[in-house]
């Protein structure tokens, strides 16, 4: 299961990777329904094996610190990464905005392989 999660993770921050290069280069491919559908999916099943995971370990935001850092960390990726794709006006902003998400998804992965808080 965590070999899976892993996987997903890798694909999803790919699939953020191409939309970000295509809306850069060619904006116009970003409408292609493979596009808009499977990051939804990547994602639904990222989430839901997450939260399988916390389960079954009893890893409880709020319990253990280092999961409830991770969630936080999450979530800021998840709006630099909404805010790169569809709020930035210009490409300045979005490379911004994409520098800004990959450094908190490199937090995320960083603080799920040490299980230690970094920022709090
Ligand atoms: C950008 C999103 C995410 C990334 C990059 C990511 C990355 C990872 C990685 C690399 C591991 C394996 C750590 C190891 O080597 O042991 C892991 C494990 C785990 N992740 Fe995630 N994850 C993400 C989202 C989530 C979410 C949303 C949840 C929960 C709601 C979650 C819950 C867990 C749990 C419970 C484990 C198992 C921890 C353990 O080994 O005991 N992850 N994640």
């Amino acid at each position: 299961m965590k070999h899976l999660h892993m996987l997903l993770a890798a694909i999803s921050v790919a699939l953020f990777t191409f939309r970000f290069a295509l809306l850069l280069t060619n904006p116009e491919k970003l409408k292609s329904k493979w596009l808009k559908i499977s990051p939804h999916i990547i994602d639904t099943f990222l989430f839901v094996l997450g939260i399988t995971m916390m389960i079954q370990y009893s890893l409880y935001p709020g319990q253990v610190e280092w999961m409830t850092e991770k969630l936080v960390a999450v979530a800021a990726y998840i709006f630099t990464g909404y805010y790169t794709l569809k709020l930035a006006r210009n490409n300045t902003m979005r490379i911004i905005g994409y520098l800004g998400a990959m450094g908190w998804v490199i937090l995320v992965a960083r603080i799920a392989m040490t299980k230690q808080n970094f920022l709090f």
